[in-house]
């Protein structure tokens, strides 16, 4: 049974790589996979975290939102297809000479809409991934969703449109 589940998520991995995009159906259990070309969507919006913010311990840096083309038309109806996904580009912010600048990166925060694989999450897949690929996100639940619960009138997005 989990073999059959790894390889199975091996190749949802393999194709989202192959055809650049993440829209195959996912199942519940199976992984978020990895936002292929995410640096070529459209760029939503950008932000600096620095020390003495509230999220500085988690989130602390500059970081880069992008929504893939389905998000964005969620962004715009307010509703999210399967398939949307948003990907969070966090960088630590290095700041001198009057300047902040972008250093190497932290994670590379994920979010991926299945409205069945992920239920109990607002129907939406969050992973966080590092340099290595590996995913640090081990409770969805505990580690992202229950803070974007907040925003479910907007389905689980903080992140808004703007011109
Ligand atoms: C304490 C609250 C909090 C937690 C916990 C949290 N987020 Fe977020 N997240 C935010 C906020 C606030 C934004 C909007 C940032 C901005 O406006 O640039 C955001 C934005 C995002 C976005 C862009 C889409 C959107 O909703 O705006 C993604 C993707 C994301 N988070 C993924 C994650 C992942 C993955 C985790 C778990 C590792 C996580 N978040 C945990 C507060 C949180």
């Amino acid at each position: 049974m989990h073999s059959s589940r790894l390889i199975r998520s091996a190749l949802l991995f393999a194709a989202a790589g192959l055809f650049g995009c993440a829209t195959t159906a996912l199942r519940p259990g199976d992984a978020v996979p990895f936002p292929a070309g995410y640096r070529d969507w459209h760029h939503v919006k950008s932000m600096v975290i620095q020390p003495g913010h509230p999220l500085h311990d988690a989130f602390g840096g500059i970081h880069h939102v992008y929504a893939n083309a389905a998000a964005r038309a969620g962004l715009a109806s307010g509703r999210y297809a399967d398939g949307a996904v948003f990907a969070f580009d966090l960088l630590e912010a290095k700041d001198g000479g009057n300047a902040i600048e972008e250093g190497p990166r932290k994670v590379l925060g994920v979010m991926h809409r299945s409205a069945t694989a992920y239920r109990d999450t607002g129907g939406w897949g969050f992973a966080g991934f590092t340099g290595d690929g590996a995913n640090v996100v081990k409770d969805m639940r505990a580690q992202c969703y229950l803070c974007h619960e907040a925003q479910q009138a907007h389905g689980y997005v903080f992140t808004q449109a703007r011109p």
